[in-house]
């Protein structure tokens, strides 16, 4: 919620002097002491704010108080400079009026400082943006350069603005800042040639001499001793808390900001440095033949630098302080100019250097800082202008009057736009307007600016007469033209009134303004209004070299010489005046009244006398008295009745109709007289403070009961909320107790009952016990007794049955031995004769039968040679026999299932073991292979399809064979073909036929008894194929090949069977020789086959792994 605040909250003295009550000077000063001795430096009347030089930094003006401020009413927090800123910016923003803020005060009172408040809190509020943040920081940054060369320390303040300043900000539609333009009044230049007692030339000169670096010092022809120019006073030269060097920087960095060029900078120091040799040239006379005095110039070391600098012929310059041309009527003359007349135009030549300088330097920032956009803008002006000034103790001269012409200016204004701002308020809200007597200084002025017969008018007009004119014939005229004035006082009035009048000298006139009367002393009014430069400086100006220099004296263009006089300084200022008051007129005023408390520029001292004197000049009480001529206060109906409801039943704590009935409600039930307030249209205008502050007294009164009722009321909460909150406590707490406590006696009782019942249950449990054991005691009576009953009862019965039984018993065998004696009777009789046979028979029938049954489990392989155990001893041939015969009958059963070819080749088989069984180790290892036959699948394979049509038989085999060369023992292979006529060996590649042999002409085949696959064939010899000799051969299927052999020797009528001659030494037919072949057994490193190798010519050997 927004706290609604009001300027009448916690208010030190009065925050408003409208509302101040008495209303005198007295009372005045004694509130803004009071305020002021509580930090409270901001006072106001009405709408305009007095501001006092707090001399001391004020945490008044951080970005939070920028924040507090920021779009709040102007009344409704204490009196700061920022609410006034801050409605002159949002008037201007929103409701689109220029605004201008005037700022008046005496030098020292701190015009300069609130004007930067003003341009710092717009600053902040505004928008923000690259472009927006570059123009501000622009306008922020001319002040530094505009106060080093036009301020000056003086007695009356350390940072003494010396000339008048006006700033128009502009504004787009949104209130961004787009630029600004400065306007400068009336320099004081003569600060430059000479400065009273205890004060300094401007800022620049030092700060130049002390911050410069020594080569831009040299480059200037300076030194930085500032004893070494005469233009620059000593006594005060160092100024506490002022560091010349480091504001040099700041100014030069403000230049860059504002965007003078390195070269316009450099251009700037030179004049002044220029200036400050100027000072230092001096004359001297020299006599003339016509006898007068003629100048010339002293030492031209200095005026020889400063022609260097600025370029200008030294002869020229030099000339220009001797001789002065006058031209009158086409005619031209040349003057010579005495010692006093060249100084004066040395000093003429410096001040309007440096002036114009000033006046240049304005220009400068105006080009830099002017608005871009052509657009229309909205202009905040802020001026900072010279206050009134009264010297008591040194003459008032033209500078003052002109000052004082000026505020008496703007005090007109001031109060013309005041009234008239009260009357359209009074019209807008319909309020009857009475007149409202004040003073008007319209006649003041007139008196000063009048075309005719003003001081301004005749002062130009003597400078302008020809003849002798002084400051005496100038005063003579005011004394005759301005001697009825009611304002104007002279002792050489003809009006006798003053001529004993001892205050006023006879080089004096006095002015009654409108803040009190001032003493002028004429003296020095027509030269400073003359301003006269002699045209041969500027002609020599203006043939520098220097183009800024060029620049400041066009006037010497000898071109554009012009005989007319140039407009007076007296002139000048008017006219700037009058554009100025125009220029206000159209804007909407705000007013800053600044006001010094003490000459010593001291904190926490407040002077009476001197703010008395400011108040008075300022027209202060003037300003309340017009404030509240009418009204003295207004108000909104809505914050009127948002403030003072409480004090009526009907309008608290809320009304609910319009706000203008419910003040009037509430004035009616406050029974506040009827002329002592007005309905305007939006707000309530009270007449007299004094009825504001009996209802201030009244709402703190009623605030007070409220506060005490609320304080009652909270209180009451509060004490109820703790009652309650204990009572809730203390229920809490005695729950938890008696649980607890119950919880105890509980436990006591349950163990209390446990034991009784503990003790009950025994009791019980153990006269139950006694019962049963009683019963059954008379259970196990009853069956003793039953038992022994019934076994006597038994004992009896089988005593009984016994005997009866016996008798039986008697019968039954006798009767038995009877009937046995009957049977075997009949038996033997029937029996005897062939029962012994015919149990024989039957029992050796059952025993037969059940051996062949036994023989049953033996199964049908003629492998198994299982056999059952004979069971009697009487049957071991039959069962031996038996055994054999089985044996032999189910071989025969598993011999009809072999078809013929299977025959053959267990026939095969069946031979080789014949052959080889137990004779050759090789043997064993061929029982598992089946006799293949064809191992080179002759008939399908092409390669061996020549071979295969050769043969003219079957082919019974065919395999590769080694034939083992007698020459090395290798073997090299060959294909082995047998057929049932013949064998033939054939290349193995070709399958050419290499040697048929007819199977009649072999004769044996020898092999070792090893389990090599060595092989020899043997001829018959004589036979035709013995020619070539035995056939040594090797081969895996050596068992195969000779069973083959042998076979078909056995099957064959014509021929004999072939020998098989097995050992491990035979002879082989080699051609003529015979060979021994040998085999042994070989080492391991033979490898796995065996290997044959020729020893001499009659042995080869032929090593066989062992197995
Ligand atoms: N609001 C302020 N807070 C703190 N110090 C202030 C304030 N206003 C002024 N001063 C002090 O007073 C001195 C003089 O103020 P300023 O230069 O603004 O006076 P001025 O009215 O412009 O004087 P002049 O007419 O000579 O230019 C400042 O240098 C500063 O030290
Ligand atoms: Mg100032």
């Amino acid at each position: 919620m927004e706290v609604k605040t009001s300027l009448l909250d916690n208010m030190i003295g009065v925050g408003d002097m409208v509302l101040l009550e008495p209303l005198n000077e007295d009372s005045f000063i004694v509130n803004l002491r009071n305020r002021f001795d509580h930090n409270e430096i901001y006072t106001y009347i009405g709408s305009v704010v007095i501001s006092m030089n707090p001399y001391r930094s004020l945490p008044i003006y951080t970005p939070q108080k920028v924040e507090e401020y920021r779009n709040r009413n102007f009344y409704e927090l204490s009196p700061h400079i920022y609410a006034l800123a801050d409605e002159a910016y949002r008037s201007l923003r929103d409701q689109d009026k220029d605004q201008c803020i005037l700022i008046t005060g005496e030098s020292g009172a701190g015009k300069t400082e609130a004007s930067k408040l003003v341009m710092s809190y717009v600053a902040a509020v505004c928008g923000k943006g690259q472009e927006v943040n570059k123009v501000k920081e622009q306008l922020l940054q001319s002040n530094p350069v505009l106060e080093a060369f036009g301020n000056a320390k003086t007695m009356r303040n350390d940072n003494s603005s010396r000339f008048g300043k006006y700033m128009d900000i502009e504004f787009d539609f949104k209130g961004d800042p787009l630029g600004g333009v400065i306007s400068n009044y009336l320099l004081e230049k003569s600060r430059v040639c000479k400065q009273p007692r205890g004060e300094r030339n401007f800022h620049i000169f030092y700060q130049l001499l002390s911050g410069a670096s020594d080569d831009t010092l040299m480059k200037l022809k300076l030194d930085r001793d500032f004893s070494k120019y005469n233009y620059l006073s000593l006594d005060s030269a160092n100024v506490n808390g002022l560091d010349d060097a480091a504001s040099f920087r700041t100014v030069r960095n403000a230049m860059q900001i504002v965007g003078f060029m390195e070269a316009e900078v450099q251009s700037v120091l030179e004049l002044v440095a220029a200036v400050l040799k100027l000072g230092n040239i001096e004359f001297k006379p020299e006599s003339r033949v016509n006898g007068f005095d003629e100048s010339r110039v002293k030492d031209k070391n200095d005026l020889k630098e400063m022609c260097e600098l600025l370029g200008i012929e030294q002869s020229v310059l030099e000339r220009a302080f001797s001789y002065r041309t006058v031209e009158a009527k086409m005619e031209k003359m040349s003057t010579t100019l005495n010692v006093a007349q060249a100084y004066y135009a040395r000093d003429a030549l410096a001040k309007n250097l440096y002036s114009r300088l000033f006046s240049w330097l304005v220009t400068r920032i105006n080009e830099s800082i002017k608005a871009q956009a052509k657009t229309r803008h909205k202009v905040m002006g802020v001026l900072d202008i010279y206050g009134f000034e009264i010297f008591e103790v040194r003459d008032n001269s033209f500078e003052q009057f002109i000052i004082n012409y000026c505020n008496e200016k703007l005090q007109q204004i001031f109060i013309e736009l005041t009234l008239r701002e009260e009357q359209e308020e009074y019209i807008r809200e319909d309020i009857e307007w009475t007149n409202i007597e004040y003073f008007n200084n319209a006649i003041i002025c007139d008196l000063i600016e009048n075309n005719q017969n003003g001081i301004l008018a005749m002062l130009d007009e003597e400078c302008l007469r020809p003849g002798t004119v002084t400051d005496d014939t100038f005063l003579d005229k005011l004394n005759t033209i301005c001697a009825e004035h009611q304002h104007f006082e002279s002792r050489l009035n003809k009006n006798s009134k003053f001529l004993t009048d001892h205050s006023l000298p006879h080089s004096c006139f006095r002015i009654q303004h409108y803040a009190g009367k001032v003493l002028y002393r004429v003296e020095g009014f027509v030269d400073k209004n003359n301003d006269l430069l002699y045209r041969d400086l500027s002609q020599a100006m203006y043939k520098a070299t220097h183009s800024l220099m060029r620049q400041l004296f066009p006037e010497g263009n000898p071109a554009k010489v012009n005989l007319k006089r140039p407009p007076t300084a007296g002139f000048q200022f008017k006219a700037s005046v009058g554009v100025l008051m125009k220029n206000l007129q159209t804007k909407n005023p705000n007013y800053i009244r600044c006001i010094k408390p003490n000459d010593k520029k001291v904190a926490h001292i407040f002077t009476d006398s001197l703010v008395c004197h400011q108040v008075r000049y300022l027209g202060l009480v003037e300003n309340v008295r017009v404030r509240r001529a009418g009204y003295a206060f207004r108000q909104p109906y809505e914050s009127c009745l948002e403030r003072y409801k409480m004090l009526c039943k009907k309008t608290w704590p809320h009304w609910r109709g319009p706000a203008r009935d419910g003040v009037e409600v509430l004035l009616t039930d406050c029974s506040v007289p009827t002329e002592e307030f007005a309905y305007g249209r939006s707000k309530i205008f009270i007449r007299n403070p004094r009825t504001l502050f009996t209802l201030e007294e009244r709402r703190r009164a009623c605030l007070e009961d409220l506060a005490t009722l609320i304080q009652k009321i909270y209180r009451g909460w509060k004490s109820r909320t703790h009652f309650l909150l204990l009572k809730k406590s203390q229920v809490v707490v005695a729950a938890w107790y008696r649980r607890y406590a119950q919880q105890n006696k509980y436990q006591k009782i349950k163990s209390a009952t446990l034991v009784m019942q503990s003790f009950i249950r025994g009791w019980k449990a153990r006269n139950i016990l006694r019962q049963l054991k009683y019963e059954k005691r008379c259970k196990e009576a009853v069956t003793t007794i039953a038992a022994y009953w019934h076994g006597t009862q038994a004992r009896r019965e089988l005593r009984r049955l016994k005997e009866e039984a016996r008798r039986k018993h008697a019968v039954a065998i006798i009767w038995a031995y009877w009937l046995g004696l009957q049977v075997r009777r009949e038996y033997r009789k029937f029996f005897r004769a062939n029962a012994g046979k015919k149990i024989y028979d039957f029992t050796i029938q059952r025993i037969m039968q059940k051996y062949f049954l036994g023989l049953k489990t033996t199964t049908m392989s003629p492998m198994d040679n299982t056999w059952p155990a004979k069971p009697y001893g009487f049957l071991e041939g039959a069962h031996t026999q038996l055994r054999r015969i089985f044996h032999l009958w189910r071989c025969k059963k598993y011999r009809g299932q072999f078809t013929e070819e299977k025959k053959a080749v267990y026939e095969e088989k069946l031979e080789a073991s014949e052959i080889f069984k137990d004779k050759k180790a090789l043997y064993p290892s061929s029982v598992s292979q089946p006799f293949k036959g064809d191992y080179l699948e002759i008939q399908k394979n092409p390669k061996y399809q020549k071979l295969n049509s050769a043969m003219e038989e079957k082919v019974l085999l065919a395999d590769l064979v080694n034939k083992i060369n007698r020459a090395n023992g290798k073997g090299s292979p060959r294909l082995f073909l047998l057929t049932k006529s013949n064998f033939v060996l054939a290349d193995q590649k070709t399958g050419q036929v290499k040697a048929s042999v007819p199977l009649p002409d072999l004769a044996s085949v020898s092999v070792s008894t090893q389990s090599d696959g060595f092989f020899a064939l043997k001829l018959k010899e004589g036979s035709a194929s013995a020619s070539k000799g035995d056939f040594l051969l090797s081969s895996e299927h050596l068992i195969e090949i000779i069973t083959k052999l042998h076979r078909i020797g056995t099957t064959a009528a014509d021929r004999d069977q072939i020998n098989i001659d097995i050992s491990d030494e035979f002879l082989v037919q080699f051609k003529q020789d015979k060979v021994c072949v040998k085999f042994i057994q070989g080492g391991p490193k033979n490898g796995n086959s065996a290997a044959c190798k020729r020893k001499n010519n009659r042995l080869l050997e032929v090593s066989v792994p062992s197995p």
